[in-house]
């Protein structure tokens, strides 16, 4: 032990003779360290917050600014529309607005030697409006390359494509994972995907980065809205092929978890459905990765599902009004929760700490719940496979009987259907992706080589962790911390 340190030192010493040292004076780093937010008494009063509740919206609210990239989509120029030119007809969806090659990676948290380029393209939502989202692109330092018969690659082929879906982030601009440090889901996937060779294209779902439509109006977050979320990906592709051409591969594989897993689900079945939308799609599509996927918008906490839909529903269903699914509480905390354009964190705070938002006969007076469900949901239709479903068995937020029964539905519908269950016995909700990952890469290089899938249809399988399920860490309890001013490099091991 003492001889290795001596070593590595005497390593050290040889590095730096010659050299001028200058170590920055180093700063203690709070979570929060890139906002100071409060509310006002009067955003205080309206909530109805008790004062340790409205405490934690600020520390949740410092907290989640600091993770904002440049600001966040408020701030960075990035996110603001390019006028429309050409206006001899409507934009069609999957058009390029805007690409920026290289963002500038100082402001992420992005692994050493991945690089990150973004774009705005055009999408539709649920009733087929043109509306523009914002995604970005993660590169990988090597592309992974491929042997396999047709889908043999060399040092001159594109980036093998991963299409990402991410998990809820929120519903407002700022809950973009483009303009998180951590492109919001981090080592979980797209870091994971990048540093395994992948090119990761990225939608953000529309509403999140960019909030108004060229004429001002809003543009809704439609969420776990299958088919709307599909688009979102689909077009994603459209943009990212156009905006870097000849440098990411038709082919692809597309992953998502939870709410992304739900809208990788509904890519396989728009591919199925809508063909003639998504031709050059169709034909690239290789697999589908569900990870612990939405299967049923109104199976998840009535708290966070009910407000999250009910405050954009009536640009669904124009007749609905929100006051017949929450209480005045509900509203008066829903309409806060846009103030402060709240994430996951501040929403929980609003929704689960004190007092009911929630009607509890929503379901009885008004029939939106149920039309919105055979709209939005995910699941029980025709898709084009071979698709890979993960769900661990102790997932509170997506729940492992609404999968399985998702699943088995599914399949006695559809015998034939390529589709792989992967039951995981205590795995907990977002940990369902680093538990498998080995699995989920392997099975994505599997689709690239053109290998059959290990067994035709419908089948379920059940892992079983390789230690004994109590020695594992069950939730994960960090995240990466920006550390990219010269005052913090001391929390990065032999960093800048
Ligand atoms: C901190 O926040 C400000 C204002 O929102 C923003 O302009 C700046 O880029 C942020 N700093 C970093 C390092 O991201
Ligand atoms: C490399 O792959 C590309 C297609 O990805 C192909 O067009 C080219 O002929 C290949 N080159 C060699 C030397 O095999
Ligand atoms: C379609 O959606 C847009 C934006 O979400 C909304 O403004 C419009 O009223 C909707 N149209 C119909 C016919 O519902
Ligand atoms: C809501 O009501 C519909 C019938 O109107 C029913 O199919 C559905 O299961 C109900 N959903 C919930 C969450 O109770």
């Amino acid at each position: 032990m003492y001889l290795a340190t001596a070593a590595l030192l005497g390593a050290l010493a040889c590095v730096r003779l010659g050299v001028d040292a200058q170590v920055p004076p180093a700063t203690p780093q709070s979570t929060g360290f890139n906002s100071s937010f409060t509310l006002s008494h009067e955003q205080v009063q309206l909530a109805q917050l008790s004062e340790s509740v409205a405490r934690s919206i600020e520390a949740i609210t410092n907290y989640d600014r600091s993770q904002l990239a440049f600001g966040g989509p408020l701030e960075d120029d990035f996110y603001t529309l390019p006028p429309l030119t050409n206006q001899a007809g409507p934009v069609a969806p999957g058009t390029l607005l805007k690409v920026q090659p290289v963002t500038d990676p100082t402001s992420y948290v992005i692994p050493p030697n991945t690089a990150l380029s973004r774009i705005l393209y055009t999408t539709t939502n649920l009733n087929g409006t043109v509306i523009p989202t914002s995604g970005f692109v993660l590169w990988p330092y090597q592309p992974r390359r491929f042997s396999g018969g047709s889908t043999r690659t060399n040092s001159s082929s594109p980036a093998p494509v991963v299409l990402w879906t991410h998990g809820a982030s929120g519903t407002f601009p700022n809950n973009s994972p483009s303009s998180h440090r951590a492109l919001w889901f981090g080592y979980a996937a797209p870091f994971a995907l990048a540093l395994d060779g992948y090119a990761v294209v990225a939608p953000d779902y529309a509403g999140l980065g960019i909030s108004k439509s060229w004429d001002g109006s809003d543009i809704p977050h439609e969420f776990l809205a299958g088919p709307a979320a599909a688009n979102d990906a689909l077009y994603a592709l459209c943009a990212a092929w156009d905006a870097f051409p000849g440098m990411l591969s038709s082919d692809f594989v597309v992953v998502g978890h939870s709410q992304g897993g739900g809208a990788a689900w509904a890519v396989s079945e728009a591919l199925e459905a809508r063909p003639d939308e998504f031709p050059r799609q169709v034909r690239g599509h290789r697999g589908t990765v569900a990870g612990s996927p939405t299967t049923d918008v109104f199976a998840g906490l009535p708290e966070v599902v009910l407000p999250w839909v009910g405050m954009v529903l009536d640009k669904v269903f124009s007749d609905f009004r929100l006051e017949s699914w929450l209480t005045p509480l509900g509203i008066a905390r829903t309409k806060l929760l846009g103030e402060v354009q709240g994430g996951i964190g501040v929403t929980q705070q609003l929704y689960l700490s004190d007092g009911d938002v929630v009607k509890a006969d929503y379901n009885e007076t008004s029939w939106h719940a149920a039309a919105y469900h055979r709209l939005a949901s995910s699941g029980r239709k025709a898709f084009k496979g071979p698709m890979l479903v993960l769900q661990g068995t102790d997932d509170l937020y997506v729940r492992y009987e609404t999968t399985d029964s998702t699943v088995r539905d599914t399949c006695d519908s559809f015998p034939g259907a390529e589709l792989e269950f992967l039951v995981l016995p205590g795995v907990a909700h977002v940990p369902a992706l680093p538990a498998t990952q080995p699995l989920w890469l392997r099975w994505i290089a599997d689709r690239f080589e053109g290998r059959p899938v290990a067994r035709d249809g419908c089948h379920r399988r059940k892992l079983k962790s390789f230690l004994p399920i109590e020695q594992y860490q069950v939730h994960g309890n960090s995240f990466p911390q920006w550390a990219g001013s010269p005052e913090y490099s001391y929390q990065v091991p032999l960093g800048p």
